[in-house]
């Protein structure tokens, strides 16, 4: 019922779409980019615009991965994968919505599917000014493992954060 999408994602083994409460954890689909698109615009100083998360998504590389209350999109996470890394575009929980565990939730559901697809660890840069994105990470176990200054074009310092995948 729920198989739409991409392709090279179907048959693994990575128990989505998979019903959280009145959630469903599910693959991206293109009638969510809109939503997404909005929620990264509300959320992010340098947002991707929905032409830009439409190229992304359509990369072989990149998967993005949805919670939705019915139609509405309330969280999401996009990542791609460079071999045994997986590195995150961006994610976003949507402010009604935060503080409930959807962030790690979202993030351990993109943590198995990028293991599924032959990852050993997960990367990504913070701003250094995410408190939240950082304590969520370090509450899964990510470390830091250094730290790039002016990466953001507002000149922010990017906090480069991992996570071993196999422990
Ligand atoms: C960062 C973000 C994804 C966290 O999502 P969330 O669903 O609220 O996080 P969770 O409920 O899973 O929180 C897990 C833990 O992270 C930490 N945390 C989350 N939000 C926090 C905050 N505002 N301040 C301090 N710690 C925070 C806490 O340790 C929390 O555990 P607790 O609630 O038991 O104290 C969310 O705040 C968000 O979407 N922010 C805007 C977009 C963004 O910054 N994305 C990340 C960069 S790409």
């Amino acid at each position: 019922m729920f198989g739409f999408g991409k392709g090279r994602l179907e048959g693994l083994p990575d128990g989505i779409p998979r019903r959280v409460g009145d959630c469903l954890v599910d693959r991206l689909r293109p009638r969510d980019l809109i939503q997404v698109a909005r929620l990264e615009a509300e959320s992010f100083p340098e947002p991707l615009s929905f032409r830009a998360l439409l190229r992304l998504w359509l990369m072989p590389v990149t998967h993005y991965i949805v919670i939705r209350k019915k139609r509405k999109v309330i969280a999401y996470i996009g990542f791609q994968m460079f071999g045994p890394a997986a590195h995150t575009i961006s994610m976003c929980i949507h402010p009604d919505h935060r503080r409930r565990g959807l962030g790690k939730l979202i993030q351990q559901t993109a943590d198995g599917i990028a293991k599924g697809l032959g990852a050993y660890w997960f990367t990504g840069e913070v701003r250094v000014s995410n408190t939240a994105q950082i304590k969520m990470l370090e509450g899964l176990g990510w470390e830091t493992v250094g730290v790039c200054p002016n990466f953001f074009k507002n000149g922010e310092t990017a906090v480069v954060m991992w996570n071993r995948l196999c422990k």
